[in-house]
């Protein structure tokens, strides 16, 4: 595990916490990423063997609330005003999940594997064709739907 409360920066130098999740099961792990306490992404990830680490989830979040209140207040508030939209964050394309893949190598290194391996689901190809190239650009080899990078 990493230490409780690492930190990542973004392209312009903002700081994130990376919190590990406690609540998953044995060898299914979390971690994540807040700005002052609000989630803005996350990544599921487990240990394949001693050398393999399997990244089965990275998600920036495109459309985070970051609230000035409490979450339950923003159901009162919806109560009230039904129509009323918050502004949502779009914490994609800030380097942030290139950060989050430095983050995974040096956790993988710690835990002495040599692999960083996971796969591309159709969805998320369905929604950035450019995937398999921001794979390969953060050194990865795409074969198939699947990602791969030794360390
Ligand atoms: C794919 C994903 C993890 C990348 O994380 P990210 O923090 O947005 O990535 P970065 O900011 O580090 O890099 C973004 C790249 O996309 C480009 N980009 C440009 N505009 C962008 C935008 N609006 N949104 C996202 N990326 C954008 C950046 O220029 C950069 O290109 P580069 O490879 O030439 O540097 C994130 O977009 C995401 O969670 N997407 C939805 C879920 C998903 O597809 N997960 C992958 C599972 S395999």
């Amino acid at each position: 595990m990493l230490p409780p409360r690492s930190v990542i920066l973004d392209k312009f130098q903002k700081q994130y916490r990376v919190v590990p999740s406690d609540d998953n099961p044995d060898n299914f792990n979390r971690f994540n990423i807040l700005l002052d306490g609000v989630p803005i992404g996350h990544v599921n990830y487990h240990f394949e063997g001693s050398e393999v680490l399997y990244i089965d989830d990275l998600h920036i979040r495109h459309d985070a609330m970051l609230f000035p209140f409490f979450w339950w207040d923003w159901i009162v508030i919806k109560i009230y005003l039904p129509s009323l939209k918050w502004p949502t964050h779009n914490f994609q394309g800030r380097g942030i999940g290139t950060a989050m893949l430095d983050l995974m190598a040096h956790h993988a290194r710690s835990r002495s594997a040599k692999r960083i391996v996971g796969q591309i689901s159709s969805h998320d190809l369905k929604d950035n064709p450019d995937l398999p190239n921001w794979y390969r650009r953060r050194g990865f080899t795409v074969e198939g739907n699947r990602i791969s990078r030794s360390l």
